[in-house]
C-alpha cells in the first residue's frame, strides 16, 4: 500500500508541473466554422484548428453518471461538476456537448474505440491508464474515503488491514478504489457496477464498508441514512479528461480551454456550485 501511495504521490507532483508550466493565454472566442467527415474546424485568435471528433460539430463526452456531484442524473438529465465543465469546453470549442452514460470501466474502450472523444469522469490519472490514454491537464483532486454503517466496528483503515480481519470491501468496478482495495485485500473486495450498488450492499450488510472518493461518498451518506464516512481518507488524486492517444489536437484544445477555465475562475465557481 505504502508503495502505491509513494508511487502517486511522485506521480502526482509531476503531473501538477506539467498542469503549471502548460498555462497559457486564455481564448474565449473559439468558434466553429465548418466540419466534413470527423473533423470540425475551430477557429480561434490564434487561427484555425482542425479537431477531429466523432461527430463532425460535437463533442462527445463518456461518464459513469452515478458519481454525486462529478455527474449523476436530475430527472433523465445528466448534471454535475464534469457535465457542467464540458459544457464550458465545449462551448469554447464552438463544439455542442452530447454525454454518453456508460459503465465506468467502458469510459477507457469507448474513447479509444472512437465512440467518444474524451472521458470526463472525476478518472484519476494513473500510470497504467497513461499507457493506454492521454490524459488532459488536471482540473481536480480527489482523495479516497471509507463509507460504513453508523455504529460499525471498523474505525480506521487500520481496522481492514489489521490480522486476521474478514471485513468485507465494497467498490466500483474498475475505479482506483476497486484497484487499490483488490491489490491490498484480495477476494474481501466486491465489485459493484455503480457507486450506488455498492453502498446499497452496505446497508443491506451485503459489505461492511465502501471505498469510494470523497466528494461521492459525502453524497452517499448524505443521502442514505445510517452511513458515515471515516475520518481517514488516503491517496491523494488528479482528476482529468482522457482522450484518445494521438489526438494531439483535442487534447491541446482542451487542455487550453481547461487553462482558461482555470484562469478566468469558472472551473471554481462550478465546483463552488456543487460542493459546499
Ligand atoms: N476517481 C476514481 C477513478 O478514477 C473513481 C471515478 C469514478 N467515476 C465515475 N463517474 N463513476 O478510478
Amino acid at each position: 500500500m505504502k508503495k502505491i501511495l509513494s508511487i502517486i504521490l511522485a506521480f502526482t507532483m509531476v503531473l501538477g508541473l506539467c498542469a503549471m508550466v502548460g498555462c497559457g493565454d486564455n481564448k474565449d472566442d473559439n468558434k466553429t466554422t465548418g466540419s466534413s467527415s470527423n473533423t470540425s474546424t475551430v477557429s480561434n485568435s490564434e487561427g484555425t484548428a482542425t479537431l477531429t471528433t466523432v461527430t463532425p460539430g460535437k463533442l462527445t463526452m463518456a461518464t459513469n453518471a452515478y458519481f454525486q456531484p462529478y455527474e449523476y442524473y436530475d430527472g433523465d438529465k445528466i448534471v454535475g461538476i464534469d457535465a457542467e465543465i464540458a459544457e464550458a469546453i465545449a462551448k469554447k470549442l464552438g463544439l455542442e456537448l452530447v454525454i454518453s452514460d456508460m459503465a465506468f470501466d467502458s469510459i477507457i474502450t469507448a474513447v479509444n474505440q472512437g465512440s467518444a472523444d474524451l472521458g470526463l469522469a472525476g478518472m484519476t490519472v494513473t500510470p497504467d491508464r497513461l499507457k493506454e490514454v492521454d490524459f488532459s491537464i488536471s482540473y481536480a483532486k480527489g482523495v479516497q474515503s471509507i463509507i460504513v454503517k453508523e455504529g460499525s466496528k471498523i474505525t480506521s483503515y487500520d481496522d481492514l488491514t489489521a490480522d486476521g480481519a474478514k471485513y468485507k470491501i465494497g467498490v466500483q468496478l474498475g475505479t482506483t478504489g476497486d484497484i487499490y482495495a483488490s491489490d491490498e485485500f484480495g477476494d474481501r473486495v466486491n465489485s459493484f457496477t455503480t457507486g450506488n450498488e455498492a453502498v446499497n450492499a452496505l446497508i443491506g450488510g451485503d459489505v461492511d464498508c465502501v471505498i469510494i472518493d470523497n466528494e461521492p461518498a459525502k453524497a452517499f451518506v448524505a443521502n442514505n441514512q445510517g452511513l458515515k464516512i471515516l475520518e481517514t481518507s488516503y491517496a491523494d488524486e488528479d482528476y482529468a479528461a482522457c482522450i484518445k492517444k494521438g489526438n494531439t489536437s483535442l487534447k491541446k484544445a482542451i487542455d487550453d480551454a481547461i487553462v482558461g477555465l482555470i484562469a478566468d475562475g469558472t472551473i471554481k465557481s462550478i465546483v463552488d456550485k456543487y460542493i459546499k
